[in-house]
């Protein structure tokens, strides 16, 4: 199969080459999936698990990107819940050869079905940033109907997509960001935008809350907000 490959930390992105690789096997509990959409983050070539296993050995050359939407091609022994055929999306381990590439091998528990009328470009898409979105609003935040949350850069990937799950969900949304954002942010569903450049935090009130994906003052200076 054909894949993107690296094999030098420094070089960084540069060092990227199309080759050729043995298609994967899919090992016990895996499937093996057929890539029909893919996602990277630039940030996996400063990780320690694009460069090593689990051990600290070299794994390189290694194929990164982790976010995938395809259809699966093969089962390994013992897997349960998917079947050859099937569209599916998810997120592959960090460790182990990821998506671009033609095949990937991955855990049938890092993949859920992928609906028919979802894209397989919108499915890889959302994966991280949706993942890192509902872990923050409902299983950190317990976040539930009537509740209201403060979406930090409410404009941006993952707090669009905080937005979107927040509203859905039943919750309050008031978004915050830069003055360029805020018609971005009310069309992912904040009901409310703070422009914190100019707008003062504290006007905001008491929210049951915050989701920051800014961090640091902006986020927090001259805020008066119990959450
Ligand atoms: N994307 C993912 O899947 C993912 C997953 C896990 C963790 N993360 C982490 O989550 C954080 C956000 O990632 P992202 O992908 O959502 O980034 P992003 O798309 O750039 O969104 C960040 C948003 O916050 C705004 N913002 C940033 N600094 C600001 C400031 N000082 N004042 C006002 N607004 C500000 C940005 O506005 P401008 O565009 O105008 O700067 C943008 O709308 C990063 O630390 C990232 O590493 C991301």
């Amino acid at each position: 199969m054909k894949a993107i490959v690296v094999t030098d930390q420094a070089a960084g992105t540069a060092g990227a080459k199309l080759v050729k690789r043995p298609e994967p096997q899919a090992a016990i509990n895996d499937v093996v999936v057929q890539i029909h959409a893919s996602g990277f983050t630039g940030d996996e070539l400063t990780w320690p698990s694009t460069w090593t296993d689990r051990v600290g050995r070299d794994r390189t050359p290694s194929i990164p990107g982790h976010e995938l939407a395809g259809v699966v091609t093969a089962l390994g022994y013992g897997t349960t819940g998917l079947s050859i055929g099937q569209r599916v999306f998810g997120l592959t381990d960090w460790y182990r050869d990821g998506t671009l590439a033609e095949y990937v091998a991955v855990e049938a528990r890092s993949l859920a079905p992928l609906p028919g009328d979802v894209d397989f470009t919108v499915g890889a898409a959302l994966v991280m940033s949706g993942l890192t979105a509902w872990q923050g609003l409902f299983e950190h935040g317990r976040l539930h109907a009537g509740q209201s949350v403060l979406v930090h850069g409410a404009a941006g990937v993952v707090g669009s997509m905080a937005s979107q799950l927040a509203r859905e969900a039943g919750a309050y949304v008031i978004g915050t960001g830069r003055a360029g954002g805020r018609q971005t942010a009310l069309d992912f569903g904040a009901q409310e935008f703070v422009d914190l450049d100019n707008d003062a935090l504290e006007d905001v009130g008491e929210v049951d809350l915050v989701f920051d994906v800014i961090g640091g003052d902006a986020a927090t200076s001259g805020s008066g907000l119990r959450a």
